[in-house]
């Protein structure tokens, strides 16, 4: 993560209280969230707007209807939000929205009423970092004190970050090419099972015999933090292409393994994420796992990956999944930190497609960039 820049705003004392803005994939949301001296947040308002049936008939997110989706109903999920606070403009300390990494045109819709709010309103606007917003959501829900190791696992983004302040993050891994909810929604996708994939396949996984089908664990035994999960994908459309009428009971036995090998492979990464992060840690330090993302909703991932959190000494902490998966509370709350500590940005602020959160590993392993090329980057 980049270290707060000083951009002059003074520092300000006292509970903040911001609306924020989030419009960079497919769920249109805002909230009001007020910060307390202290770290403590409370929620006001949290609306989200989710564009399930829009994107249904292409399975998949469809980044020019995103757009202009948000664009037909961000006005009123911020009137919601403001209303059920029961906020008015003046009584905001400042506006928060999503400047990237996402699709762009979404994004942009987002950021320009953001600002223009913030124009309007003489309060200070605060451009947030979407991956930011995921690392700081497990203080929405109660203490959380810095630093944590935190697995961001989602349909764009598939991380491990060393949550250290806001403001810094170190990167320990990521995945090379598809994320892990992506791995989902393929597979899903290629079996048939609708959009959303993630919840669809882990609904069709009930009753199936995760051993049936022998799928890669990619990079299993490996000593990095790395994933991929492109292999795992070609494997279950090779198994369910070899079935010429699979019965019900082959699409749960094959939802199922596919379900086993990615969470087999998140616990065997976290296993190296979790040695790694203790290093850095002093002996007597309490250890915290937070898993943040859509796929951390999956109740066998969880399960895997509290099993790992025990073996290892670390307390698991799962946000409740309304902020796992994208949403604004998480967004104003990173406003609300940054504004605190007087980061503020001016209205040129820029729509960031790409915005690594640890531009420093980023820069150097490119290879491992924000690994994917589609509608989540
Ligand atoms: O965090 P999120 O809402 O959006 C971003 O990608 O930023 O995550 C959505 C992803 C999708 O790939 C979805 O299929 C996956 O999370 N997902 C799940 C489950 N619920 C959502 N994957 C597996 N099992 C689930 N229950
Ligand atoms: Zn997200």
């Amino acid at each position: 993560m980049e270290p707060i820049a000083d951009t002059g705003g003074p520092r300000q004392a006292g509970a903040l209280t911001v609306l924020g803005l989030e419009t960079s994939c497919d769920e249109t949301a805002a909230a009001v969230v007020r910060l307390h001296e202290g770290g403590r947040a409370d929620v006001l308002s949290d609306v989200v707007r989710a564009q399930v049936a829009e994107h249904a008939p292409y399975g998949g997110v469809v980044p020019e209807i995103a757009a202009r989706a948000h664009a037909e109903v961000l006005d009123g999920v911020t009137r919601a939000a403001m209303d059920r606070a029961g906020m008015a403009w003046a009584q905001l300390d400042g506006i928060a929205a999503t400047a990237g990494p996402g699709l762009v045109g979404g994004v942009m819709v987002g950021l320009m009423t953001g600002k223009a709010i913030a124009l309007a309103a003489g309060k200070p606007f605060i451009a947030v970092n979407h991956l930011e917003g995921h690392a700081l959501s497990p203080r929405l829900a109660g203490p959380c004190p810095f630093p944590y190791l935190l697995l961001l696992v989602s349909g764009g983004h598939t991380q491990f970050l060393a949550v250290e302040d806001v403001g810094r993050a170190r990167r320990f891994g990521s995945t090379i090419d598809d994320a892990a909810g992506e791995a989902f929604d393929k597979t899903a996708k290629i079996m048939g099972l609708g959009f959303p994939g993630g919840p669809a396949l882990e609904r069709a996984a009930e009753g199936g015999d995760a051993k049936r089908f022998p799928l890669p664990v990619p990079f299993a035994g490996a000593k990095h933090c790395d994933f991929s999960f492109a292999g795992l994908k070609t494997a279950a459309r090779r198994a369910w292409e070899q079935m010429a009428a699979p019965t019900d009971q082959d699409r749960a036995d094959l939802a199922a393994s596919v379900q086993s090998a990615i969470a087999a492979a998140l616990a065997d990464r976290s296993a190296n994420a979790m040695r790694a992060f203790t290093e850095t840690l002093p002996e007597d330090a309490d250890r915290r796992f937070v898993i943040a993302g859509g796929v951390a909703a999956n109740s066998a991932v969880r399960a895997r990956l509290g099993d790992t959190a025990a073996a290892h000494g670390f307390a698991l902490i799962a946000p409740p999944l309304r902020w796992c998966t994208d949403n604004a509370a998480m967004i104003a709350l990173a406003g609300a930190e940054r504004l605190r500590r007087g980061a503020i940005d001016d209205l040129a602020a820029p729509a960031r497609p790409r915005w690594p959160l640890d531009a420093a590993s980023a820069a150097a392993s490119p290879a491992m960039g924000s690994g994917r090329k589609g509608p989540k980057a």
